[in-house]
């Protein structure tokens, strides 16, 4: 029986032009600035994100915490969405590491922050205030369901910020699921922002790595923070091969993990005891609910014995997430499955 794994996109294998590219790529100690091919895939990275220049880190996590070191000094504030994953799946290391405070706005359903709250909760000058120093948004956003922010809504959050003297940040993990979604180049979603970072490692396929773009200053600034954070990484070429055939040829497929999402939605809503805990389904991400009479323990454990994974944490919706190492025919087959296990649960309780 295949194992359909729905868990996350980071599931995903490299491909096999991504292994051939590894086992071939040019290398040199990176720590000084000599590896051909992580200078290679920065510079690429830069330019599609319409930055000046680019810096290779181990993980989207270094990249978030890099870019908070880099923008602000020890007790700072920042204001992070309360949905962020910088909030929720980071171990809270903007706070430990970089001595911040890390201040919420609420995300609204489409993982954005209203415009007041921002402006209210940016910190007045006064002798008892920290200074507010960063603002972060995240697009594709993570725990909203892969919701998207649109370029004039981040032009417009970009315009408040700099206005009252903040820099921005977004966490463009999955940023080309944005890009893909709306039909627009990533500069587009980028040009205000301050500095973003997209990672190789989800949809794009790439086995390790993330990318944190910004001016030539900043990323300069940034490289001595990963440096810091045990980031600096020798003949990483071996790794940034993949992140360039990443990025060359795996952007555009997200079309197709986008189809199936919509696909294994459509086929959840059908499923008695299923609904929906998204709007729709912008991109890659989707979100359900059990009826309450179902077990959420049973139903997730029956699942994960007929072969299909899904996300649970915090007594959250189950999270499915699509990617390409799941077909349009393993997306009919989950739902086969799916169905099976809430008609035997609903049987159950019905006894
Ligand atoms: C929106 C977002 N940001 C950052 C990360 C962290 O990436 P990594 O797992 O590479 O540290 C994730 C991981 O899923 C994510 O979804």
């Amino acid at each position: 029986m295949k194992v359909i794994d729905l868990r996350s996109d980071t599931v995903t294998h490299p491909t096999p032009e991504m292994r051939k590219a590894m086992f071939e790529a040019e290398v040199g100690d990176d720590v000084y600035g000599e590896d051909p091919t992580v200078n290679r895939l920065e510079a690429m990275a830069a330019e599609m994100m319409g930055k000046e220049a680019a810096l290779f880190t181990t993980s989207g996590t270094q990249s978030n915490l890099t870019a908070v070191l880099t923008h602000t000094k020890h007790g700072d504030e920042i204001i992070v969405g309360d949905e962020a994953h910088m909030l929720w799946y980071e171990m809270g290391g903007a706070a430990a590491l970089g001595g911040v405070t890390i201040r919420t706005v609420s995300n609204d359903r489409r993982g954005r922050l209203s415009l007041d709250d921002i402006d209210r909760t940016i910190r007045a000058k006064d002798i008892h205030y920290p200074e507010t120093r960063l603002l972060c948004l995240e697009n594709t956003h993570n725990r909203c369901g892969g919701t998207v922010l649109t370029p004039d809504y981040t032009n417009e959050v970009c315009d408040l910020a700099h206005t009252r003297g903040l820099k921005v940040y977004l966490d463009g993990a999955r940023i080309f699921n944005a890009t893909v979604a709306l039909g627009v180049s990533a500069c587009t979603l980028t040009q205000n922002v301050d500095s973003v970072a997209l990672c190789l490692s989800k949809g794009l396929s790439a086995p390790v790595g993330s990318l944190l773009c910004g001016s030539k200053d900043f990323i300069e600034r940034a490289r001595k923070f990963r440096k810091m954070l045990g980031g600096g990484m020798r003949q990483a070429g071996v790794i940034a091969a993949a992140g360039i055939v990443a990025l060359e040829t795996m952007v555009e497929r997200l079309a197709e993990d986008h189809n199936n999402a919509r696909r294994l939605a459509q086929g959840l809503t059908n499923i008695e005891g299923i609904t929906l805990a998204q709007d729709d389904i912008p991109t890659n991400i989707v979100m359900f609910d059990l009826s309450p009479e179902l077990s959420v323990a049973e139903f997730f454990k029956s699942l994960e014995r007929a072969g299909v994974k899904v996300g649970l944490r915090d007594g959250r919706p189950f999270r499915a997430v699509t990617h390409r190492m799941v077909s349009s025919s393993d997306i009919d087959e989950a739902l086969i499955r799916i169905e099976a296990v809430c008609r035997r649960l609903r049987c159950r309780t019905s006894e």
